[in-house]
């Protein structure tokens, strides 16, 4: 069995879309799913799936701490796809007990299916970074602004600092250490992790052991979603080369996904994309991603394979530039047959003029924001 977890440092980049249509390419594709609706508080799986209303979910059964996770967990209209659903009514992730965070961690991996998809909500709460730990193998979504990207740089710093601090003993003098840098938040947001790692190591030799266990098969993987362009895929790599070095986590791609106006008409007719157009673009998209997800098995100590992370992102792009070009054949399809106007056409290039505008003063304004924070002393 294996557990994907699906998280983004900034919401609505596509985290609900992507773990709904994969658990249902995955089903097609054989496999038993179960689809776990973990962002409570704002959790919509459900409605994504064409489910009207859902009357318990992990809120009832975290109700009482001797219930079976397998009794709230309901089947779904799609073939080999199961749905334990969210409810809106329950606070937020964040707002979970300890003990509640333990029966969900131990209950998820006791679930019998190929895989368990977690749809988590953004952020970086304890919890989150604890769930998207409950596998080495989550996904990372974002898109290619500046905000959600740097979004996902600070997420998964979160989850480095998180498996760092939850692998060494509570009397460990990496420990001690750690406690002492955070008392001064400033020192701990300069040191980058492979010196920090040094350090810890030289202090818990055997403490270290346990964390390298873990991180070695550390193996997060990257969606780029909301892309407009072949050229953004050229920005996941930018973010690989940050986490990287300065995180010394070498994510794999799993692929682009070009932003899709057919997702509203699917959205409106309360049918997930990939069962209302399979062939459109931006299913394609999902189920390849499906499909490497399958193919790639999760980390063993020995497989760490470089050339096949570095292919990844040659993939992606390459994929990137022929979706561009269905689109493209897609858009010409429609004009031909009058399905699109050009009067459709020029509406479309009008809005997208204003929304490239609205965006151009949101990144002049977080550009201005983070020359401030570096210049009093903030090292990301
Ligand atoms: N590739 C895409 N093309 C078009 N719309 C998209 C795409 N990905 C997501 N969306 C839309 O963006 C919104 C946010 O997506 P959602 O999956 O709910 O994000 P999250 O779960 O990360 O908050 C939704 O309305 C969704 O339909
Ligand atoms: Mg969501």
């Amino acid at each position: 069995m294996r557990i994907i977890p699906i998280a983004s440092g900034k919401g609505g980049v596509g985290k609900s879309l992507l773990a709904v249509n994969m658990s249902i390419a995955l089903g097609q594709a054989g496999f038993s799913v179960v689809l776990v609706d973990l962002d409570l508080g704002a959790s919509n799986a459900h409605t994504i799936l064409g489910i009207r209303s859902v009357t318990t979910g992990i809120g009832h059964y975290l109700q009482n701490k001797d219930s079976d996770i397998n009794d709230f967990i309901i089947d779904t209209e799609y073939s080999n796809l199961r749905l334990l659903p969210g409810e809106a009514e329950i606070p937020g992730l964040a707002n979970i007990k300890f003990f509640e965070k333990r029966k969900i961690l131990k209950d998820l991996k006791g679930i019998k299916a190929d895989f368990v998809i977690i749809d988590l909500g953004a952020g970086t709460n304890m919890n989150t970074l604890d769930l998207f730990l409950a596998s080495s193998e989550g996904v990372i979504v974002t898109t290619p602004s500046l905000t959600a990207t740097l979004n996902a740089y600070l997420f998964l710093k979160n989850i480095v600092f998180r498996l760092i601090s939850t692998s060494f003993g509570q009397k460990s003098p990496a420990t001690a250490y750690l406690e002492h840098l955070q008392k001064d938040g400033n020192s701990l947001q300069r040191l980058y992790v492979p010196r920090l790692l040094e350090i810890l190591k030289a202090k818990d030799p055997k403490g270290y052991e346990k964390f390298d266990k873990r991180f070695k098969v550390f193996c997060p993987r990257l969606v780029f979603n909301m892309i407009d362009d072949p050229k953004d895929s050229f920005k996941a790599q930018k973010l690989r080369v940050s986490c990287r070095e300065y995180l010394g986590v070498d994510m794999e791609h799993l692929g682009v996904i070009y932003k899709d106006h057919l997702q509203d008409v699917a959205l409106s007719s309360r049918l997930p994309i990939i069962v209302y157009k399979p062939q459109a673009v931006l299913s394609q998209a999902i189920f390849r991603i499906s499909e490497k997800l399958v193919q790639l098995s999760p980390l063993s100590e020995e497989d760490f394979d470089y050339e096949a992370i570095e292919d990844s992102y040659q993939i992606a792009n390459e994929e990137a530039s022929n979706d561009f070009d269905l689109r493209i054949a897609e858009i010409k399809d429609l004009l031909n047959t009058g399905a699109l106007t050009e009067g459709d056409l020029l509406e479309t290039i009008r809005t997208q003029q204003f929304e490239i505008n609205s965006l151009k003063k949101e990144n002049m304004l977080i550009k201005r924001k983070l020359v401030k924070a570096v210049n009093s002393g903030y090292k990301l």
